[in-house]
């Protein structure tokens, strides 16, 4: 049978990317320009700034991943792009430079839902793993539990209310001074802590057993930093170990005695990652599911997988995620997602615009 080739291009948040994808699954090319050192310097994503360097890169990126890949505009079958969720002025760049290709060559335009793109991340890197599977997924902006029916089709079980996960991980990483993005340098700090330093809350939510909210750990996280320093304040602690930071990361010099920063980025994550991975556990059984898989950037933390791999074998799961290159964004994954899009005979007119708020599911 005759491969298909897609060029995927995504540009949702800060990161420009293209890739050549054939048959959904192998990755001829996977070229990503981010755009983290350049945001870091304010503290996270300013969307200005992001359209801006996305009109700079879109056309080397995307003429990058064809060469890479070594197949000519010709040779490719269908243009794919992310159309949403995200932020408007990087989706709108993303949109007009694929629908532009796509016009030019007279080849077919398939939009992507950009969670569709990271559930399909795991076609990538697991070549046997095929629909019905329960997925978790986890990015900066998405905290979903959903059954992934059949490609391109997924039941919500369960979301968040309030927070991403990354979101709490990037906010939390603000507050104890970590700085942007947050979700690697907890996970990389939260190594050398305790877990069980200090018990941060794990949220349910009443009557929504698959249901999420981060806002109360990460309001915890600034509860008890502001209270340690109240408490140092009034002469109760203050631990001299702790008082070079001082100046540097105001409340560090407040910790009490036998707590550091990489205490807090682990009792932190362990809250996160509990309630992640025994809710992701449960839903599994209540749907008589065997295949669980993550997806998204946070499903990239260290801890999240080893926990998630020691319940999946304690209950008899079989755990897929993807490399963590094709955890955060990357164009690969809508590359994925489009190939089984245009299998169905699903493709898009010019009027195809970018949609900011894109729901999944419905
Ligand atoms: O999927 P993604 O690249 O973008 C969105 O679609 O949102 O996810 C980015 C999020 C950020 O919040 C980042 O802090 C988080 O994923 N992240 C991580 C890790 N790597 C990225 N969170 C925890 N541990 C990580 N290793
Ligand atoms: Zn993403």
């Amino acid at each position: 049978m005759k491969s298909t080739y897609i060029l995927a291009i995504e540009s949702s948040c800060d990161e420009t990317a293209a890739a050549v994808v054939r048959d959904g699954r192998c990755v001829l090319s996977n070229i990503i320009s981010s755009q983290i050192d350049l945001h870091a310097l304010y503290g996270g994503v300013v969307p200005e700034i992001a359209s801006r360097k996305h009109i700079e890169h879109i056309i080397p990126v995307t003429t990058e991943a064809l060469k890479a890949a070594n197949v000519s505009l010709a040779e490719i079958d269908a243009v794919a792009v992310t159309y949403g969720p995200g932020l408007v002025g990087s989706l709108l760049v993303g949109v007009g430079a694929a629908k532009a290709i796509a016009y030019a060559a007279k080849k077919p335009l398939v939009g992507v839902h950009h969670i569709e793109g990271h559930i399909a991340a795991n076609y990538i890197s697991h070549p046997d793993l095929e629909p019905p599977f329960l997925c978790l997924i986890v990015s900066g902006g998405h905290t979903h539990l959903a059954m992934i029916e059949d490609y391109g089709s997924c039941r919500i079980l369960g979301r968040t209310h309030d927070d991403a996960a990354g979101e709490a991980y990037d906010k939390v990483a603000r507050a104890i001074g970590l700085g942007y993005p947050g979700g690697p340098k907890i996970d990389r700090l939260a190594k050398e802590g305790n877990p069980e330093a200090v018990a941060f809350p794990r949220a349910h939510i009443e009557g929504s057993p698959y249901d999420f909210s981060f806002s109360g750990v990460k309001s915890a996280v600034l509860n008890y930093l502001n209270s340690c320093k109240m408490k140092a304040l009034t002469g109760e602690t203050r631990h001299p170990a702790n008082m070079a930071h001082a100046g540097e990361e105001d409340y560090l010099s407040y910790l009490p005695e036998g707590i550091t920063q990489a205490d807090i980025a682990a009792s932190f994550q362990a809250a996160v990652v509990d309630v992640l991975t025994m809710r992701t556990v449960a839903a599994a059984k209540a749907q008589g599911v065997k295949k669980v898989a993550m997806a998204g950037g946070v499903a990239s933390n260290s801890a999240l997988r080893s926990r998630m791999r020691e319940l999946c074998e304690e209950n008899g799961l079989c755990l897929y995620y993807p490399e963590p290159i094709f955890c955060t964004d990357n164009a690969a994954m809508i590359g994925a997602a489009a190939y089984y899009e245009y299998r169905r005979g699903v493709t898009h007119d010019w009027t195809l615009n970018a949609v900011p708020n894109l729901k999944l599911g419905e």
